[in-house]
């Protein structure tokens, strides 16, 4: 009998993909950091029995209808709004993604982002390598305090708490928005519901945590940035589609908000010449919210588990 064809879009761990090369062919695309063209995904799905995918990879119902023996698709995130989870379903194909795995990683890494807009750690970085520190002066690159300020998270999953968790350790009042009341993050983590226009009315930081769905694409608009107070600050570790870019923009320029910290943006990735980057006050990064290397390989070893319950017939642990 032939062994089931699995294939991975970019060159990941080997030790990660170890057990799962003992039970099938698995071919990886040969870059790490490059993503596979379309056409040559198009190629392997069209044998494939498991795809490993990224969150940079669309898998939508053109390509599932090219995929006759694809049974499982694990996507390298928590996130899977890259993926057409309704036509995976109807086709029968299983879709997995690597929760809890990277719950605190991404909350140090919220964390880090808004202390690094909150106290300019770029600029400051940037100010002393170009060579431009004269002299020590009192409001030389001040920034505002992080501790005892008012937190609002949007979207209060598992990141969400975690981040509460560290926002506590900085004496920091926290908000919090979700589709449902969280008891546990009301009476463990001392979080307080807030509709959304009061939560970002109050907030100093205003988190955005929440999944990309058809609900939340431009949550964040022109009139939420206008709700914000002038001097808080927007950190986005979710995904950019949730946020309407060209309203940040103008709530920039227009100094609606204070700054803003980005992980993630519309298009990834952003161009260099884009106009959010042009503002000193804007912290980007290259959507790293999981990226530590104990983490990332977690998540792979995760996704070939999952993969091969699969094609064992057994249950992965995270079938969406
Ligand atoms: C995810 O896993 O969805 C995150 O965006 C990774 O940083």
């Amino acid at each position: 009998m032939s062994r089931p064809y699995v294939f991975v879009t970019r060159k990941i761990s080997e030790e990660a993909l170890a057990p799962l090369k003992d039970i099938a062919d698995v071919h990886c695309w040969n870059s790490e950091s490059e993503a596979v063209p379309e056409e040559v995904l198009v190629e392997h799905a069209r044998k494939a029995d498991a795809l490993l995918t990224m969150l940079s990879d669309k898998i939508d119902q053109s390509l599932l209808n090219m995929a006759p023996n694809l049974k499982v698709i694990t996507n390298l995130a928590v996130g899977y709004d890259n993926i057409d989870i309704k036509a995976a379903a109807e086709k029968g194909i299983v879709v997995c993604n690597t929760p809890d795995v990277l719950t605190e990683t991404t909350a140090d890494l919220t964390f880090a982002l808004l202390l690094a807009t909150a106290r300019r750690i770029t600029e400051s970085e940037r100010y002393v390598k170009e060579g431009l520190w004269k002299s020590w002066s009192p409001y030389l690159l001040a920034g505002s305090d992080v501790h005892h300020k008012t937190l609002g998270i949007v979207g209060m999953g598992n990141i969400g708490q975690a981040v509460a968790k560290r926002a506590n350790g900085f004496g920091m009042d926290v908000l919090y928005h979700n589709r449902s009341r969280h008891q546990e993050a009301e009476q463990q983590l001392g979080a307080t519901y807030a509709s959304f226009t009061e939560l970002l009315r109050k907030s100093d930081f205003v988190v955005c945590l929440t999944p990309l769905t058809e609900k939340t694409r431009h949550l964040f608009n022109k009139q939420a940035f206008e709700e914000m107070k002038k001097s808080a600050y927007f950190i986005n570790v979710g995904r950019g589609q949730v946020v309407d870019e060209k309203a940040l923009i103008e709530a920039l320029e227009n100094k609606e908000i204070a700054g803003a910290g980005l992980d993630v943006f519309y298009q990834e990735p952003i161009e260099a010449n884009h106009p959010l980057l042009k503002f000193p006050q804007v912290v980007a990064i290259p959507h790293i919210g999981s990226a530590s290397v104990e983490t990332r390989t977690t998540m792979m070893e995760l996704c070939c588990a999952n993969i091969m319950a699969v094609l064992k017939g057994e249950q992965p642990k995270n079938k969406l």
